[in-house]
């Protein structure tokens, strides 16, 4: 797929990710853990009834330059044994709040690198959780692992312990690459992994990569992603390198090496995408891929894709999403609640009984009608006027006027060969997929109003 340079140019505007609806930068201080506590009470009579679990493991060994994730560097097996006390107290402290009849679909383990844990401290807070919750017939059970901190007894353990998808940050097969950005290189070979997970028949494996890091160049990450499709995992994803030094300090060290310029950058996307298609995977959103019997493929056909912070999800495993650890985002219909963002202030809080709510936002009626909109287009690139309108209980005159639909806009698109629409639904193009954050803006009738800054499209 070559995207067109001219629509590149017209497209590079600033817009939200919508990662969710409305945008985390709209999360106000002035939502506090009261209001959390109440939203979690209120959220007990909003659908989906299904639970997902995030767990936020902070701790990395080593700081990986061009990290964008919340970490706290330490092996200080002190502060991590005060802050899973603490992780289990806040457990503890929500569950009396959630009706008993409701069932747990998923639990995320994110982090940080929730494997710098030992397993032993792992498989006890999986036991609290089991103990504690109900769960539905089929659950996901997911880790996010650093692979250069794993080993085969511990894999083994995970997948005892009911992980059912481990998901692998390889980043990049080349080690002058990993060098480059600090990134510690895994004594075990990735191959091996993906190999005894998939053999367990228990569970299923995703990789990580990113792109756009120091001394990646075209080839050689298509290199790298020819070697990944060998290794056959469910999941593949290839995230493109965000870089933010004014928010993450230690990516400007990666200027000094020299950043992949951006039309190098897309290149190795365009190739991405090629080869993973070629190789039989379907495209999942921008940057995920799938084997094609995978859920997520078969509900993308369906266009039952659902999402929330953790990732891609379907109707199945979809729950509003109680969010444990520092910086965790609890993302339930009515509104978002962000966690405290260093262990310190998280573990003072908690072992106080209180909430650590740093921010959030309480969604209004109007915005969750926007936002299922949104949803569908992020997820499913189609909308169904009607349906959309029966979900959300109102008329399709009452959602147009919501979404300030207009037709001329949609024309434009369809005239840069993204979308096709009649007066019943909407179909992004394959083209459109790639400009889908656009397509999306022009359905979020407060963006122009609110005033807040967003990264580029593209
Ligand atoms: C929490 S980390 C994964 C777990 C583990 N700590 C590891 O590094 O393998 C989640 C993923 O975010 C991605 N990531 C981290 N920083 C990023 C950045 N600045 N831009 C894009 N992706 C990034 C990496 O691919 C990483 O695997
Ligand atoms: S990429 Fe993973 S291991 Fe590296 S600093 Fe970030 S969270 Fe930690």
């Amino acid at each position: 797929m070559n995207i067109p340079e001219h629509l590149i140019e017209k497209y590079n505007v600033p817009v939200p990710r919508y990662t969710s609806y409305p945008p985390a930068n709209f999360f106000s201080i002035d939502y506090t853990g009261k209001d959390y506590r109440e939203a979690v009470v209120l959220s007990n009579e909003d659908e989906p009834q299904n639970i997902s679990i995030y767990l936020h493991i902070p701790f990395c060994a080593q700081l990986c330059h061009y990290c964008g994730c919340n970490t706290h560097i330490t092996r200080n097996e002190q502060i991590k044994a005060e802050y899973l006390e603490a992780l289990k107290s806040e457990i503890l402290m929500l569950k009396p709040l959630l009706n008993g009849n409701r069932r747990v679909s998923q639990v995320h383990w994110g982090g940080g690198t929730p494997n710098s844990l030992r397993i032993d401290q792992i498989e006890d807070i999986m036991e609290l959780i089991y103990k504690h919750f109900q769960f539905i017939d089929q659950p996901e059970i997911a880790i996010e692992c650093n692979p250069a901190h794993l080993d085969h007894g511990y894999t083994e353990r995970l997948i005892a312990a009911g992980f059912n998808r481990i998901s692998l940050g390889i980043q990049d097969f080349s080690e002058k690459v990993l060098n480059g950005v600090n990134r510690e290189i895994p004594a075990i070979p990735a191959a091996d992994f993906v190999r005894q997970i998939q053999a367990s028949g228990k569970a299923k494996v995703n990789l990580d990569f990113i792109y756009g890091l120091p001394h990646q160049t075209i080839s050689s990450f298509s290199e790298t992603m020819e070697r990944a499709i060998q290794l056959q995992p469910d999941r593949l994803v290839t995230f493109s390198y965000a870089h933010v030094p004014n928010i993450k300090k230690s990516q400007k060290i990666l200027e000094k090496a020299g950043l992949v310029p951006p039309a190098e950058k897309l290149r190795m996307f365009e190739n991405t995408y090629e080869l993973m298609k070629s190789a039989g995977y379907v495209p999942i959103g921008l940057d995920h891929f799938a084997k094609a019997d995978d859920e997520l493929a078969v509900a993308l056909k369906n266009r039952s894709l659902h999402r929330n912070f953790q990732g891609y999800c379907t109707r199945e495993t979809t729950g509003q999403v109680y969010a444990f650890g520092t910086t965790g985002i609890s993302q339930l219909e009515n509104g978002y609640a962000q966690n405290a963002k260093t262990v310190s202030r998280y573990i003072e809080l908690i072992n106080k009984g209180e909430f650590t709510t740093e921010k959030g936002y309480a969604v209004t009626a109007g915005q969750k009608i926007i936002r299922h909109v949104i949803n569908e287009m992020m997820c499913n690139q189609y909308i169904s006027w009607p349906a959309a309108a029966e979900k959300m209980n109102i008329s399709e005159e009452q959602l147009k006027q919501v979404i300030s639909y207009d037709e001329s806009v949609l024309e434009a698109f369809k005239s840069d060969n993204l979308l096709n629409f009649d007066r019943d639904q909407v179909i992004v193009t394959e083209l459109g997929r790639f400009f889908i954050r656009n397509i999306a803006a022009s359905f979020d009738a407060g963006l122009n109003k609110t005033g807040k800054t967003f990264s580029k499209a593209l």
